[in-house]
């Protein structure tokens, strides 16, 4: 099994950004111009953007996501979301691990673990992030901090419910800053992620992940990181928030 066998999946990660009256209009503008895709399209949006985006997207092939979601089902966690309503209200995906999470709001891998494990268990489906920071990269850990990673972060999660996740790979120095990684050295994790799942699991179920690289994607550098072999789409911010550069990626990844 190859590329050929895995979907592209583009994901517009919002951020603290976009009003729902925003978010309509956003989403109302792309829409039509993605309707022909021949890769999936998800917008992940702030919580408060969520029942207007889900029914602004009602009937066109962009399928919505959260941002973040707790690990228990209910209970007295003050100003957190649990998967669960996410599910019924008919969010499809969850972002979960971004950097700027474990950077700014104490995520650990064994948060991150504890809310993949509650999004499979209510039917979401979590892109679960990794990356380096730019230290690592130069002490020349990227490997093992993404190993280490993937390893806590996927604990007891089974092959069947990893039929379920997507792996973001975004490094954390190429987040927001307009620092691409090169499609080389993207190329480069995405593959040793796969290699990781093939250990971990086994190299079929690992053909069959879809992994992504994020951090400065946009509709100039699309076309190249996407043509690698072991990256499988984007996880985009900044891009995603401008209907023409986000619907230029989902081009790129239609091709
Ligand atoms: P960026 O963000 O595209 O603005 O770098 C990517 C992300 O944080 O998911």
């Amino acid at each position: 099994m190859n590329k050929s066998v895995r979907k592209a999946v583009i994901a517009g990660n919002w951020k603290m950004n976009k009003t729902p009256k925003e978010a309509k209009e956003l989403l109302s503008a792309a829409a039509p111009l993605v309707k022909d895709a021949d890769c999936e399209v998800i917008a992940c949006v702030p919580f408060v953007d969520l029942q207007t985006a889900i029914e602004t997207t009602q009937g066109t092939n962009i399928k919505i996501g959260a941002e973040n979601c707790h690990w228990a089902e209910s209970g007295a966690f003050t100003g957190e979301i649990s998967a669960v309503m996410l599910k019924e209200m008919g969010v499809e995906y969850v972002v979960l691990g971004h950097s700027e999470r474990r950077q700014y709001f104490g995520e650990t891998d064994e948060t991150v673990n504890k809310r993949t494990k509650a999004a499979l268990a209510s039917g979401l489906k979590p892109i679960v992030c990794v990356g380096e920071l730019l230290w690592e990269r130069d002490c020349n850990i990227t490997e093992e901090v993404i190993a280490r990673q993937i390893k806590l972060d996927l604990w007891d999660v089974t092959e069947e419910e990893l039929k379920n996740v997507i792996i973001a790979y975004e490094p954390v120095w190429a987040i927001g800053t307009g620092k691409t990684a090169t499609a080389e050295q993207a190329q480069e994790v995405c593959a040793f992620i796969r290699k990781t799942l093939a250990q971990l699991y086994t190299p079929a179920a690992a053909q069959g992940v879809t992994i992504q690289y994020g951090g400065s994607m946009n509709d100039s550098n699309a076309d190249e990181l996407l043509s690698k072999e072991d990256v499988d789409g984007g996880l985009i911010g900044g891009a995603s928030l401008v209907a023409e550069k986000f619907v230029a990626i989902v081009k790129a990844a239609s091709k």
